[in-house]
């Protein structure tokens, strides 16, 4: 098989976590809230029908999403179950808010995120005063609105997810809510919060202080290229071999940049232009393929890489030399076992790596991917099926990857994208 080179520039979709906010921070805003770059995925989508239901009313003119406001208390029940489908985002943000409304919510959703663990949001919010009931602290969920009280919490895990829920449910709560991370997580609710109700909020050192009886008001908001999505092709241009490629105004905020770091500690050929704006910083990236040195990635590096895993995994198989990572013992319980799922798939290709209960380590070659079975498993994980997708590039012959489709959880055209900067 021949292995062609990707060559031209790109600008791959809006950012999945500032569109699901854009939604949410905009449906309880007063006035329009303008959104820029949208990210039309199935996880967005499902935000956005859940607000629908609940009485919000969202336009669309000339590219650009408006969001009618109803305010912090004019969200209405939906007669009809809340599907989150695959959306961890989704389920915990709407857990958060719909937990001090003065209504009952049920959310429902597809068979991988009725796995995901939920306890990890009723702990805090049971805390503030909420009452959720799940099964064994899965989906299904209801969420039977009740008044919230401030807390002051130290969040087990970092995440960004978690304390979203815990930000949005203060804003309904009485008296103020104190929210600590062992390390910081993506901090796109706190910026959005701050831009929609700067009194609302308030960060000193690793604390996050929420103080709630304050009106959040409409904006604009220009959400800026997904650098989760960036990823796949930071990735390919850096090691399918000829290959030289720009990606448009990636979001680059700091918590968000672990894959720059680690291309820029192997010795990766990256170029960061960065482009002025006024909210989430963005930048335009050129990558040339070249050789590469293997890396460590450990626990404090994980929060702003965390999705980022499967297609570094896939970057170290090209290094010279043994990468590790470790700390990665979320990955267990995103869209699918992630760790398992590498490990298993990347055998298949004949790449040498060792599963770990918190990470993987890689051993890295430059030969094509001796191909042991052509049958390729994407567990239903879009982040799984895409890296499987740019491994396929430099496989020693033509693999299947079952379940692609699921690719439009965040970036429903990525094969059309990929396929347009193929050279042969
Ligand atoms: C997200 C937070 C992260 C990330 C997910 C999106 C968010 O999850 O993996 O894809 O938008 O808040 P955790 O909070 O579980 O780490």
């Amino acid at each position: 098989m021949s292995n062609p080179s990707l060559q031209g520039s790109i600008q791959v979709p809006g950012d999945k976590s500032v569109s699901h906010r854009s939604i949410i921070f905009g449906a309880i805003a007063e006035g329009d809230t303008h959104v820029k770059n949208f990210l039309r995925s199935n996880d967005c989508l499902a935000t956005l029908q859940a607000f629908r239901q609940m009485g919000v009313s969202v336009d669309e003119e000339k590219g650009e999403l408006i969001v009618h406001g109803v305010g912090l208390n004019g969200l209405t029940e939906s007669s009809a179950d809340l599907d989150m489908q695959n959306s961890g985002t989704s389920t915990r943000l709407l857990a958060g808010l719909l937990a001090g409304q003065d209504f009952t919510s049920h959310m429902v959703g597809d068979a991988s995120l009725s796995k995901r663990p939920m306890g990890r949001v009723i702990t805090p919010l049971t805390e503030m005063g909420a009452e959720l009931s799940a099964t064994e602290g899965h989906l299904p969920m209801t969420v039977k609105g009740q008044p919230l009280h401030g807390i002051n919490y130290r969040l087990p895990v970092a995440s960004a997810q978690v304390k979203s829920a815990i930000l949005l449910a203060a804003l309904t709560a009485k008296g103020e809510t104190v929210i600590e991370e062992p390390l910081p997580s993506r901090d796109h609710s706190e910026r959005m919060l701050d831009l929609f109700s700067p009194e609302s909020i308030e960060r000193t050192g690793d604390k996050i202080h929420i103080r709630p009886g304050y009106p959040l008001k409409g904006q604009e908001v220009t959400v800026p290229s997904d650098i989760s999505s960036a990823a796949f092709f930071l990735v390919a241009g850096a090691i399918v071999p000829g290959s030289r490629i720009t990606i448009e105004s990636v979001g680059m905020n700091p918590t968000r940049t672990g894959i720059i770091k680690v291309l820029e500690q192997m010795g990766a050929d990256l170029t960061i232009d960065s482009i002025e704006t006024a909210g989430e910083p963005m930048a335009n990236l050129t990558i040339q393929a070249g050789p590469l040195k293997p890396f460590t990635i450990t626990e404090k590096d994980i929060p702003a890489l965390v999705d980022e895993v499967p297609i570094l995994a896939l970057l170290a198989a090209r290094a010279d030399g043994v990468s590790t990572i470790s700390g990665a013992a979320e990955l267990r319980v995103k869209e699918s076992d992630r760790l398992a799922a590498i490990a298993t798939e990347f055998k298949k290709l004949g790449i040498q790596i060792e599963e770990k209960p918190d990470g993987l380590i890689i051993t890295g070659s430059t030969k094509p991917f001796q191909v042991a079975d052509k049958e390729l498993e994407s567990y239903g994980d879009h982040r799984i099926a895409m890296t499987l997708k740019v491994a396929s590039l430099l496989a020693d012959q033509a693999v299947h990857i079952q379940d692609e489709d699921c690719m439009a959880v965040s970036y429903p055209d990525f094969t059309k994208d990929l396929n347009q900067l193929l050279r042969k």
